[in-house]
């Protein structure tokens, strides 16, 4: 088939795909989210062309795409009050809303299923073309059936070129991953696939949501996919993907040994990483965003995956992503290209806990060391004699002058009113300590997990500014609301408010830390922290698995 090539800034472009489209065609477009496949949602003949187009098995059911919510009323059943209220919050943008269709939306669309999908896409591209088709468009994403969604109009291109009508070049899709699809078909509103809006944001419009098991487990054998598409090999590069999930260090150390030896023998392995890996890695790599940042994980992923393609990769060893926030769509994708199949390299996991001062690490600690697991405080480490050892105390007398040592011992106090003076003191200070406190650190671990621990904890208030978030495979975070902290602190430590909040000025604000953990341990008023660290600890011992290295 000839395909058009259409420019999505042109008008005149969109017109052409909008007619093509309401003359029965397809037409791949871009959305806010992955280029979509597109046709006339309430024409089987145009519909079944996607399902050829794509090689999409024939009961999985489309999305259909609106441009203005008057289009929504006629698809379905009934608007009820909790999906206006999610369509005023999140629409436009990369939310599907799945409830009972109407008899206009015909059995193709909704690959056979009582209900439909709804999104109305906020990408103006997309817009302008169905405004220009004047009738609701059918588009699951423009992959061929079990590949990475393409997220960039050249990986459409390879996919869908001489297969459909037309395709429009709109740029780059900003969110990467698919939309987030919620049934509200059932009893209690559910989610079926994670995406750009999170789990925490729906919830704060509904109240309760279920999470379908599928989206973080493989379908259980004899049970029906709530969501077609979730029974179907998705999302997998050509290449084998497997998920490590472990520090930076680790994952670093294990992919260099893979790499290593199969560049010898079979060759073509590599890291799909975070930016964090990239200076302890010597294996080839390509990086997918920080680790600390979900969103640029999700824009990157699929073109990142195709793009490993192109190299001609064999065989991925692709970091495990954070499960907060949009994390849980990098997740819910990376796992299903992964087939499933987690490596812990070292059956074990670090997990660092942090937080801003007057938060209560140290109770969650607690709680932590009775369900059993190790906490090493750092902050005690730091100042034992297995950093401050003789070498150390001789370095540290060369940069700041004998007076740091007053009969043979380190005088404290000196070392910090000098070391503190000055950023340049302070950054001596940390060069001449930070190795110590790590290498410390990790004996102090290691001993731990040669005790059998399989989780140990490292209560870190500074686990960023030392590095140490390098050995951590996960990193909780304690918050509370900084009145509260306030009123702990000076009641720990006999201060001033004024005091207190001169301290917290030289600390990091809360976002610093949420933005960077793998989990949040709220910790305000009387909350229950066991009950919050429950589906951590049963999150971590799923985890676990048979030491690999
Ligand atoms: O962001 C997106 O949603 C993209 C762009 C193009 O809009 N579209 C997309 O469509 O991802 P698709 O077909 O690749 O994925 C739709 C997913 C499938 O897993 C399908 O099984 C599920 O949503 N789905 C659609 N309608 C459903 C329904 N009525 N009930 C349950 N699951 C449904
Ligand atoms: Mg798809």
């Amino acid at each position: 088939m000839e395909t058009l090539f259409l420019n999505g800034n042109h008008k005149d472009d969109c017109k052409r795909a909008g007619e093509i489209l309401r003359n029965g065609g397809v037409v791949g477009i871009p959305t806010e989210t992955v280029y979509g496949l597109a046709a006339n949602a309430l024409d089987p003949a145009a519909v079944r062309k996607i399902f050829a187009a794509k090689g999409r098995p024939v009961d999985n059911p489309l999305i259909v795409h609106i441009v203005s919510l008057s289009q929504w009323a006629p698809l379905v059943k009934s608007v009820p009050e909790n999906a206006k209220r999610l369509a005023e919050r999140f629409w436009p943008g990369p939310l599907t809303i799945i409830l009972e269709k109407s008899e206009l939306v015909p059995g193709e669309t909704s690959g056979g299923l009582s209900t439909v999908g709804v999104r109305f896409p906020s990408h103006p591209v997309a817009q302008a073309v169905i405004r220009a088709a004047g009738v609701p468009l059918a588009a699951p994403s423009a992959n061929l059936s079990g590949r990475p969604s393409p997220t960039t109009f050249s990986h459409l291109c390879a996919d869908m070129a001489g297969r459909v009508n037309a395709l429009v070049d709109g740029g780059d899709c900003g969110v990467g991953v698919e939309s987030t699809v919620i049934s509200l078909a059932g009893e209690c509103p559910r989610l079926l696939r994670p995406g750009g809006v999170t789990l925490s944001q729906l919830r704060e419009v509904l109240g309760e949501v279920d999470v379908d098991d599928a989206v973080l487990h493989r379908l259980k054998e004899g049970r029906q996919a709530p969501s077609p598409g979730m029974k179907y090999k998705h999302y997998a590069p050509k290449a084998e993907v497997l998920l490590v999930d472990a520090s930076p260090e680790e994952y670093s150390d294990y992919v260099n040994q893979k790499c290593a030896s199969e560049l010898e023998t079979e060759g073509k392995a590599f890291a799909l990483c975070f930016e964090e890996d990239i200076s302890l890695l010597r294996a080839p790599f390509l990086g997918y965003g920080s680790r600390y940042s979900s969103e640029k994980q999700a824009r990157l992923l699929f073109a990142s995956l195709s793009h490993l393609d192109e190299l001609g990769a064999e065989r991925i060893y692709a970091h495990m992503p954070s499960k907060r926030g949009v994390g849980l769509a990098v997740y819910n994708r990376m796992i299903r290209a992964a087939g499933f199949s987690v490596i812990n390299p070292r059956g074990h996991y670090v997990v660092g806990l942090t937080g801003p001062s007057g938060a209560g690490k140290s109770t969650v600690g607690a709680c932590l060391q009775e369900a059993g697991w190790p906490v090493i405080d750092c902050d005690a480490l730091t100042r034992s004699p297995a950093v401050y050892d003789e070498a150390c105390i001789g370095e540290l007398r060369k940069a700041f002058g004998e007076a740091m040592v007053q009969g043979g011992r380190l005088d404290r106090r000196e070392l910090a009113r000098r070391a503190f003076a000055s950023s340049e003191g302070k950054k001596k200070l940390e060069e001449i300590t930070f190795p110590r406190i790590m290498r410390a650190v990790k004996e102090t671990v290691s001993s731990a997990f040669s005790r059998g621990s399989r989780v140990v904890v490292l209560d870190a208030p500074t686990l960023f500014e030392a590095g140490l978030d390098r050995a951590c495979a996960r990193i909780m975070v304690v918050t509370a609301p900084v009145e509260e902290r306030l009123f702990r602190i000076c009641r720990r430590d006999g201060i001033s408010p004024e005091e207190a909040r001169l301290r917290f000025s030289a600390q990091h604000e809360e976002s610093f830390y949420s933005a960077r953990a793998d989990y949040v341990i709220d910790n305000s008023g009387e909350g229950c922290i066991s009950k919050a660290l429950a589906p951590v600890l049963r999150e971590l011992e799923e985890g676990i698995g048979e030491a690999r290295v």
